[in-house]
């Protein structure tokens, strides 16, 4: 036992290799035994390619006998590590594996000299998990190894919340390391690890830019995870990224946008509350004047050039029309409504108010709606039509975070314009017609895709509740 880790019960490495100790003529007469000494051994039975050598000089030691254990040492951690990545290179995990066993041992007997290495730990994860594969490991190996840093994932946030400090490379390493033994997990089809590494990922402090690794270490785990389906998983990746400073880049949307939208089928234009399709889970809505590129955006978000119709001529979209996202995935599965252009004048009075209260309606009582993007042209900030909408949002009684306005087309506008005007006015028109001040605001452009992660921000809040039950069921389920 290892503070509450079962290792693997085996076979004693003696009792599989114990002979008589080779280590003797090693050393020459004037050389005193040492750390240093021990080292250079392991190193040049390595290079000799002897690996049952290192298992035997390292059981030894760790034992008490032979040259170096009779005189007291006992392997430390750059010893262990040399050892271990000398037999995983040689292709000996069943060794590697020997001898990170008699490492877990160590570290309970002298744990300040011995503690958890993560790169080295998800090496050996790695390892078995690859042999394993072949049947030629027991995944039961890889099981302990990750139980160890797991548990080491929760000393350093218990550290972290009594104000100890682990420093940020440190933490990089560690956040590398899970990374990549969460792909090896994927790779192997074990979600349930998959999971739980993501969750180990979650207790460590990251919080700054110290604990960041290479943007494209963070777009590889998306790209997995979303082959596999798992977008909650997607999203811890994502608020890794925040936490640590990166900049997610063009790749990283699109792995986001393929994970989250593999699949949407235009499915009906619903022309009143009776037409509307049955409810799923999630439905997320776009609102806003005519033109002022709502169908442009659906098609940003989901990263496709043509999905929902656009068109330099106002009022081209006539009815509520709904795609569904994911249709053949009942776990994932959610519908974007593209609406019809607000106030466009060329249509009848009577059709307007018949429009207007199919709206009111619609956002008062479709449970299943649960976002509302209201978007404005940026260049014109919140005109009479828009006051209007923010008047219904306010009376339909939704929450704050189900709400948010989207400033388009910033493309065309100069930025600092911008901030020190729009910004105001609009706040300015939401306090006025009864919605929050503080209501979320997003700059965006379809032409310069500016504005794609905090769009998917705010979907991900949206969806993450679906996902998160969803997810729990399936793992209670095994
Ligand atoms: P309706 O369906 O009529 O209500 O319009 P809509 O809100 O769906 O707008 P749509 O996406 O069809 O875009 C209207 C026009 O604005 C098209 O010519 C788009 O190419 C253009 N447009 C949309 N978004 C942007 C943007 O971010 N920047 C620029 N420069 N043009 C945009
Ligand atoms: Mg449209």
């Amino acid at each position: 036992m290892l503070n509450g880790v079962h290792l693997p019960s085996s076979k004693s490495v003696s009792e599989q290799r114990a002979g008589p100790a080779a280590t003797s003529a090693v050393l020459d007469n004037t050389e005193k035994p040492s750390q240093q000494s021990l080292l250079a051994y392991v190193k040049k039975k390595a290079d000799g390619g002897a690996v049952r050598k290192i298992v035997t000089v390292m059981e030894e030691t760790e034992a008490g006998t032979g040259l170096w254990g009779t005189v007291g040492l006992r392997p430390d951690a750059g010893i262990y590590r040399t050892s271990i990545r000398s037999l995983l290179n040689t292709g000996r995990t069943d060794l590697a594996v020997d001898v990170y066993r008699m490492r877990m041992t160590a570290r309970e007997q002298r744990p300040n000299a011995i503690t958890v290495d993560f790169p080295l730990a998800a090496s050996v994860i790695r390892a078995v998990l690859r042999d394993s594969k072949k049947r030629k490991m027991r995944a039961l190996d890889s099981q302990a190894v990750f139980e160890e840093m797991k548990m080491d994932c929760e000393i350093s946030r218990d550290m972290n919340s009594c104000g100890g400090h682990e420093g940020g490379k440190n933490i990089s390493k560690k956040v590398g390391a899970l990374i990549s033994v969460m792909n090896a997990f994927l790779a192997d089809g074990d979600i349930r690890r998959v999971e739980e590494a993501l969750r180990a990922i979650g207790q460590l402090p990251v919080h700054s830019t110290d604990a960041a690794l290479p943007v494209k270490e963070y777009n590889n785990a998306i790209r997995f995870l979303g082959k596999s389906r798992l977008l909650t998983g997607v999203f811890t990746i994502l608020d890794l990224m925040r936490a640590s400073e990166v900049e997610p880049n063009n790749e990283t949307f699109e792995f986001l946008a393929n994970a989250a939208v593999r699949q949407v089928d235009f499915v009906t234009g619903a022309v009143s509350m009776d037409t509307l399709p049955d409810p799923l889970g999630t439905e997320v809505a776009f609102v806003g004047r005519s033109n002022v590129g709502k169908s442009s955006l659906v098609n940003m978000i989901c990263n496709r050039k043509a999905l929902a119709y656009v068109s330099g001529r106002p009022g081209k979209t006539q009815q509520f029309n709904y795609f569904l996202v994911n249709g053949k995935d009942t776990d994932s599965q959610f519908y974007m409504v593209d609406l019809p252009g607000v106030g466009y004048a060329k249509v009848p009075r009577p059709v307007q108010d018949a429009w207007t209260n199919f709206m009111r309606q619609y956002l008062k009582h479709r449970t299943s709606l649960r976002l509302v993007f209201h978007l404005i042209d940026g260049r014109h900030g919140a005109l009479v039509d828009d006051e209007a909408l923010m008047r219904q949002m306010s009376a339909s009684g939704r929450h704050n975070n189900e709400y948010v306005i989207v400033l388009t087309k910033m493309d065309k506008m100069d930025k600092q314009k911008v901030k020190q005007s729009i910004l105001d006015k609009t706040k300015a028109a939401l306090s006025r017609n009864g919605c929050r001040r503080d209501t979320s605001i997003v700059l965006t452009s379809s032409t310069t895709r500016l504005g794609r992660d905090e769009m998917w921000r705010h979907l991900q809040s949206a969806l993450a509740p679906v996902s998160a039950t969803l997810s729990a069921a399936r793992s209670s389920q095994k």
